[in-house]
């Protein structure tokens, strides 16, 4: 069996090696990949954006699944021009990807499908937005409709800062046209966590929960980043909720989509908010989270593929995803000065012993191979990532293995899985 990971972070090392474990044995190929996938997929040097090349590639290769990792390529309509050349995806279509590709749409969705989720208003103009600002007092969330890599939400405690968003986005474009109208929401307190599921167009599997860490500093300080580590499960999504989950939240959206003739297959990320009014949903991504992905995929039991291809054939049933009871971590190794500037090109000491211990699996991000050593090549350098009998254990495991790998002003978070530990003591 041939598959195509498309993608080259974290999440697609960790996709590559899920796959590779699974007891079909796959060939592997990676477009574009990185340091890691090298070791055991063929990486193709065609950029995940490049769907003219991706095609072009399948067309000759005919890989029998292709998987797509990041966002990019499914709102591009990657999946679309996949199948209509005859070739299977793993991925929703172009007018399911909207989900994450516009914050407007997504938000229409859930209303129409009565989704909770935080009440929200549009606008086009500026100054109609700060008005509406105005009226609804602060903190209040302003958000760009577009893609913005993770840079287009703000929380604003203030009027001042809430206007000074509205202004980078719809008087200075600093979005582009991604920021061409705005969202302003109602601002939801309580703890966040991520629910990914499996989605056939009919029917819905969750998989293990997760919590992602957003923020650079540890305590949750400082600017957001892509995520600095992960943990699953997520103790914060007790059982009681998984139902109303399930169905308030993910049903609910396949159904509200079929109404509206949009068939949704493959993975759909549930960002919830859990208020004390119950879970709301703060963003839909049309796709696997990263580093969620890396801390939930070494928790599954068992083959994948049969999973993924059963979303693609509207066969899915729970008995395709089984999870392992231990507790998992992943530890983000980032370059110096990320999420701003940052050096790249560095060489990585002490990846083989990390790996080598026991329930460690180091997946690699913004690295390559150069020159028969490992380099950084991204703000996200790794993802250390290990599983444990609990979550302290887990996260010792992951501390453990982090302090055997070294680059040139490496930074990390000490705290991941924090809130979860804190939650255990009490
Ligand atoms: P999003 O990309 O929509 O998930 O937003 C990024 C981050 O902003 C989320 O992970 C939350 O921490 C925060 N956020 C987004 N929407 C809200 C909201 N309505 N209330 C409070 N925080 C929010
Ligand atoms: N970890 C957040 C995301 O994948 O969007």
């Amino acid at each position: 069996m041939k598959i195509l990971v498309i993608g080259g972070g974290g999440r697609e090392h960790a996709l590559a090696w899920k796959l590779k474990n699974d007891s079909r044995q796959p060939d592997l190929f990676c477009a574009p990949g990185n340091g890691g996938t090298s070791l055991f997929c063929t990486n193709l040097d065609i950029k995940a954006e490049d769907l003219a090349g991706l095609l072009a590639w399948a067309k000759e290769n005919k890989p029998d699944l292709t998987v797509v990792g990041p966002e990019a390529p499914l709102c591009a309509g990657v999946t679309d021009l996949f199948q209509a050349a005859g070739l299977r995806v793993f991925g929703p279509c172009q007018a399911a990807a909207r989900l994450e590709g516009s914050k407007q749409f997504s938000k229409e969705v859930m209303e129409a499908a009565g989704v909770p989720t935080a009440k929200a208003a549009t606008f086009t103009d500026a100054a109609a937005a700060k008005n509406y600002v105005r009226q609804q007092g602060v903190p209040i969330v302003v958000k760009a409709d577009g893609l913005a890599a993770g840079k287009g939400v703000t929380v604003a405690l203030t009027l001042a800062e809430a206007e000074a968003a509205i202004d980078e986005a719809l008087v200075k474009r600093a979005f582009g046209a991604a920021g061409n109208t705005v969202l302003v929401e109602e601002f939801l307190d309580g703890e966040e966590a991520s629910i990914l599921a499996l989605l056939d167009g009919e029917h819905v599997v969750l998989l293990a929960s997760s919590q992602d860490h957003k923020r650079i500093g540890d305590g949750d300080t400082g600017p957001n980043t892509g995520g600095m580590g992960a943990y699953s499960p997520a103790p914060v999504v007790t059982a009681d909720l998984l139902p109303f989950i399930r169905e308030e939240v993910f049903g609910r959206m396949l159904r509200e989509l079929r109404r509206r003739n949009i068939t949704y297959k493959g993975l759909l990320y549930a960002g919830l908010m859990l208020t004390k009014n119950g879970p709301k949903v703060l963003e839909f991504n049309c796709r696997f989270g990263d580093p969620e992905t890396q801390a939930v995929l070494v928790r599954w039991d068992g083959d994948m593929i049969p999973a993924l291809e059963a979303c693609i054939d509207g066969t899915l049933t729970e008995s395709l995803v089984r999870w392992r009871p231990e507790a998992s971590v992943c530890v983000v190794l980032a370059a110096g000065g990320y999420p701003g500037h940052y050096a790249k090109g560095d060489a990585i000491c002490g990846l083989d012993v990390a790996n080598a211990l026991s329930g460690v699996t180091v997946f690699h991000a913004g690295t390559a191979q150069k020159d028969g050593a490992v380099v950084t090549t991204g703000g996200r350098v790794l993802g250390v990532t290990a599983v444990g009998a609990d979550l302290a254990a887990a996260v010792k495991h992951a501390y453990e293995a982090t302090d055997k790998i070294q680059f040139q002003n490496m930074q990390f978070r000490k705290d991941i899985a924090w809130r979860a530990l804190q939650r255990e003591q009490k």
